[in-house]
This record gives C-alpha cells, sequence and structure tokens, in this order.
C-alpha cells in the first residue's frame, strides 16, 4: 500500500508500506521524481528490493531503528546489491557492523526534496532510533511505539522510554505514525482492560474488527495514540496531576502488560 503523496505541493514524497515475516511493516520513503528512496529497516531485503525495481528508484539510505535482526538482518544483502549507505544509531554500531554512518538525536537526513529527522527512542534498545519526516506528516517508530501500544524495555529503564516517548507525543497530532508491526489487535485488548473510556473502547472494538478481516492497524495518528494509547494518555494524565510521577506510571503500566 502507499500513502503519503502528495503531488500539488513540494516537497514530494511517497511511503511505501508492505507486510512482511510474521508480523512485521517494510517501509521505502521516496522522493519519486529524483528517483531516489531511502528503506526503514532491512526486515525483508528480497522484497525491498522488488519493490525499488518496480518503481525504478535508486535506493540511496538504509536507516536502522535499532539492532534487533528483523531491522537489520537485511542490511548486508541489499547494500552490496544496490551500494546504499547505511545509517544507524550510534550507540549500537558496534551491533549493526554494517553501518556507514552513525548518528544520534536530532540529525538530519536529506532525500531529494524531503527532510528527515532522527528522534532519540531509546528504552526498547540502548540507541533505538525514530525517524520523522515533518514534509509529509510522518514518522517511523521502529519498535518504540506502536498502535494503541509501546515496544518492550530490553536495554532500557521506563525513565529513558517515557523520555522518548515524549518526543514523539510532542510532534503534531496529525502525524502519522508507522510502526514496524502489526500488534494492535494484542495492544487494543490491554488498552480496553485498563482503561474505561468510550472512545478507547470503541478504538479497540474497530481495531479487533479490522484485524479479524485481515486490515492493517498501521498507520495511526499521534493525536489518536495520545488519547486512546495506555502508555501515553494514563502518563499524560498522571503527569497533569502530579508532575514528575508520569514515568513511574508508565513503568508500572509496562509491566502490566508484560504479564497480559
Ligand atoms: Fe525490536
Amino acid at each position: 500500500m502507499s500513502a503519503g503523496t502528495r503531488p500539488d505541493q513540494p516537497p514530494y514524497g511517497e511511503i511505501v508500506q508492505f507486510p512482511c515475516r510474521q508480523n512485521n511493516y517494510g517501509y521505502l520513503l521516496a522522493d519519486p521524481l529524483m528517483g531516489r528512496a531511502v528503506a526503514i529497516d532491512t526486515p525483508d531485503a528480497p522484497a525491498l528490493m522488488a519493490i525499488l525495481e518496480e518503481r525504478g528508484w535508486h535506493l540511496t539510505y538504509i536507516l536502522n531503528t535499532h539492532w534487533h535482526e528483523d531491522h537489520c538482518g537485511g542490511n548486508a544483502w541489499l547494500k552490496e546489491v544496490t551500494g546504499a549507505r547505511v545509517i544507524a544509531p550510534a550507540a549500537e554500531r558496534d551491533k549493526i557492523p554494517t553501518t556507514d554512518i552513525a548518528i544520534r538525536d536530532g540529525a538530519v537526513i536529506l532525500l531529494g526534496s524531503l527532510t528527515i529527522r532522527a528522534i532519540e527512542t531509546a528504552g526498547h534498545t540502548a540507541g533505538h532510533l525514530s525517524y520523522y519526516v515533518p514534509g509529509l506528516g510522518a514518522v517511523f517508530t521502529g519498535d518504540a511505539l506502536f498502535t494503541m501500544g509501546c515496544g518492550r524495555l530490553f536495554e532500557g529503564t521506563a525513565e529513558t522510554a517515557w523520555k522518548g516517548l515524549e518526543r514523539l507525543v510532542a510532534l503534531p497530532d496529525d502525524t502519522r505514525i508507522y510502526c514496524a508491526h502489526e500488534y494492535g489487535d494484542g495492544n487494543a485488548a490491554f488498552a480496553a482492560a485498563c482503561i474505561g473510556d468510550q472512545e478507547v473502547s470503541a478504538r479497540a472494538a474497530a481495531i479487533r474488527l479490522h484485524h479479524g478481516r485481515g486490515k492493517p492497524t498501521v498507520p495511526s495518528t499521534i493525536g489518536l495514540e495520545r488519547r486512546t494509547n495506555p502508555f501515553l494518555s494514563l502518563p499524560l494524565a498522571a503527569q497533569r496531576e502530579n508532575k514528575g510521577v508520569e514515568a513511574e506510571c508508565f513503568a508500572s503500566l509496562r509491566l502490566m502488560k508484560d504479564g497480559f
């Protein structure tokens, strides 16, 4: 599926999203006028290559969100075939040996008329990055933020993870969230179990229906997640009541979800 095309106004960009592996999504972000594209992670290198060939796009960069195999396992193959350069989190350089350019929070990557900004969203892994494309109103969140959920904390504290989520939730409400996994169904069940709110219940029911029909629950939007994702809405509500308790609230939710 494709989204994000705004042929009438610069910058001109296109996002191609496709399901792969058990529950991953692969993504290409392109400036079709320039014929250049970047891959956000490489969960399925041959599938990415097939889309590049079909569209006639040259792969300029591979942008890795983090070092897990289902995110960078296709780097070497794609790099060899296309000559693309690999951009990855500096904190994970040793774990992503194909890295050409190591970057940190705030780094800017240019692709034709598109600007891509790295946002640190560590916690799932030590250096996890999300990639924000303001011109298209899109953010690629890897395993940091999912539809109605968030990634497990393997290499970071709840404080670190919350800091990253705060950066994401500060993006404009209509920013589309392209995450790396289709976890909407399980996340919606947890959200509905811990929040009695009508909008949450309605969204959870819609996601269940959507999922049952094999439809994706991605992309979502920042505004929708701020209101209905318990990992954002509950810590933010706690923060309004008593500033300073938000990371603690996030930590207990994460523990509850791990045992859900
Ligand atoms: Fe991961």
